[in-house]
């Protein structure tokens, strides 16, 4: 690993991964490559920006020929893919983004990936391939049972990556991470969209009842697996990543409500998401093994992030008070209220 493409790396864990990997290796050149859609942020990276061992390079990945154009230029050997469209409420407006980037985009990296006979391709995935899971926890070898389109286009991706791992022989891991909070988390998350909302005394609006239950892990722990299993994991395999431990929306509301000294009254219920998965629970034991586990506790991980938010009031506002945000937000959460 000498040369690595992070696709998708202006974005929350991307750009959290990218400074972490700087400030970790010096022999390691990391080549940002990102179409910058609403959720790329260039700002995310400007703590590397100077830094010899980084450059940023603005393009799709399904664009084939761009693709393979940095490949080619950047004599690449590595790929870890982020990039994706993210948000389930978003996949339920406007589903077919998320099949073009999350599925196709993938396709057309692993092609790169293959023609270039590179070291590794690593796929970041998530939890919710499993589907809602309301007992017992995922092991990797269980069957995906997706309810989302987000979830849907993810599981395409990783049966993908595992298709090209067993056809072509391609070095293929991938990682299937938890909720991930943090750092530049872009405003339409439960935990950022609740601490800026919380901070400016504006509701907290609460899905359904409350109780669903996410394993809400800090970021910069993600991004450490990440990097064992790219170090340590085995070719063709897939990890878990995740505290092992989860919490309901409604605890994250009190604690978070707790942490800035704010009055319970701001929870808002709101009429719930369509095909809300109730629960996603991680077995970690295989992770475990290659010697990872993560480091924060949900109280540790929701503090951390409170904090970053409270200190860097710059980065969320300049998000929140521009047109794209807010039309987002209006049509997201307008006339959803129900009594409390
Ligand atoms: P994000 O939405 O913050 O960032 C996504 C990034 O991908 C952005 O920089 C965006 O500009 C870029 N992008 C989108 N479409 C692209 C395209 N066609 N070509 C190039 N770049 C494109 O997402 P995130 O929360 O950082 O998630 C990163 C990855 O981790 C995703 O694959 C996601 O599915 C996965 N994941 C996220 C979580 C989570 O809790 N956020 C948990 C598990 C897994
Ligand atoms: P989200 O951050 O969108 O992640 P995901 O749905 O991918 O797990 O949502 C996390 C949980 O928080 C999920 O159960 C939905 C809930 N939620 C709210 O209650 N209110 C909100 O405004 C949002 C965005 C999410």
């Amino acid at each position: 690993m000498k040369n690595v493409l992070v696709t998708g790396g202006a974005g929350f864990i991307g750009s959290n991964f990218v400074q972490m990997m700087l400030e970790r290796y010096s022999d390691l050149n990391l080549v940002v490559y990102d179409k910058l859609t609403y959720a790329g942020n260039p700002d995310n990276l400007l703590p590397v920006a100077k830094n010899p061992h980084y450059s940023f390079v603005e393009g799709d990945i399904c664009d084939a020929a761009k693709v393979d154009e940095v490949m080619r230029r950047h004599n690449i050997d590595t790929i870890v893919n982020f990039a994706a469209e993210t948000h389930v409420d978003r996949s339920l407006m406007e589903p077919g983004g998320f099949i073009q980037t999350d599925v196709y985009g993938t396709f057309v990296l692993l092609e790169a990936a293959k023609k270039y006979q590179i070291e590794r391709y690593h796929q970041i995935s998530t939890d919710e391939v499993y589907g809602q899971v309301l007992e017992g926890r995922s092991v990797e070898t269980d069957c995906l049972h997706t309810r989302s389109p987000y979830s849907a286009a993810k599981a395409g991706g990783d049966l993908m990556c595992l298709a090209y791992y067993t056809s072509f022989n391609l070095p293929v891991t991938i990682t299937r991470g938890s909720n991930n909070i943090g750092p530049y988390q872009y405003p339409e998350k439960v935990v950022p969209v609740f601490v800026t909302n919380a901070i400016d005394d504006k509701p907290l609006p609460l899905y359904g009842d409350g109780r669903q239950m996410r394993d809400y892990q800090f970021v910069l722990d993600h991004c450490d697996g990440i990097d064992v299993v790219l170090r340590k994991g085995k070719i063709g395999e897939v990890y878990n990543l995740g505290t092992g431990s989860e919490n309901t929306n409604i605890e994250l509301a009190h604690l978070i409500l707790k942490l800035l000294n704010k009055p319970e009254s701001l929870i808002q219920p709101i009429t719930d998401r369509p095909g809300h998965d109730r629960r996603y629970a991680l077995d970690c034991g295989k992770v475990k093994s290659l010697g990872w586990q993560s480091q924060h506790n949900f109280e540790q991980a929701v503090e951390a992030t409170v904090k970053w938010y409270v200190d860097n009031e710059g980065w969320w506002r300049k998000i929140k008070d521009g047109r794209h945000y807010q039309e987002y937000y209006q049509r997201q959460y307008a006339g959803r209220e129900v009594n409390k």
